[in-house]
């Protein structure tokens, strides 16, 4: 029995320490928010925070993540409410909308270490969520309009 705090809540799981958090998530959870790209930390579609900080859940052995506050794309907000998901709605950013959580929790935990990024920091600290539509001037405008717009309740995430 492995036990975890996901967005907020306490869940206890039944599987293998070494399995990827991402199919814990995903398959355990019911979470299917978080999405499998390359299963190699090398598109950044299943990112999620630990403690705070983007991790790709793919190569994350669950066990390793026991006792930390997980956040996923659900665990944002109740209502798509977040100023980050807000203004991905506003922009308009995904198309196929596969790599876009992990988008969202990349741009998430950027705004909160720096609430008014230039775009140097923005494609900096997204640089490892790959979008094969090429979203990525949306992307930008939408980081910028969270910032300008809500930059001071880009902390209000669960965990
Ligand atoms: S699925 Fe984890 S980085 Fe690609
Ligand atoms: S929106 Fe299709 S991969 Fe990014």
């Amino acid at each position: 029995m492995i036990k975890l705090t996901v967005n907020g809540q306490p869940r206890d799981v039944e599987v293998a320490g070494d399995t990827p958090l991402l199919w814990v998530l995903r398959d355990s959870l019911g979470l299917t928010g978080t999405k499998y790209g390359c299963g190699m930390s090398l598109c950044g579609a299943c990112t999620v925070h630990v403690d705070g900080a983007p991790t790709r859940s793919c190569i994350t052995p669950v066990e390793s993540v026991a006792g930390k506050a997980i956040t996923t794309i659900e665990g944002l907000s109740p209502d798509r409410s977040h100023p980050v998901q807000k203004a991905w709605m506003e922009i308009d950013v995904p198309q196929c909308g596969y790599c876009q959580s992990g988008q969202i929790m990349s741009a998430v935990a950027l705004l909160k270490q720096n609430p008014k990024p230039s775009d140097a920091d923005i494609d900096a600290a997204m640089s490892g969520n790959i979008c094969r539509c090429g979203t990525y001037p949306r992307i930008r405008k939408a980081i910028h309009k969270a910032a300008a717009g809500a930059s001071s309740q880009t902390g209000t995430e669960a965990g």
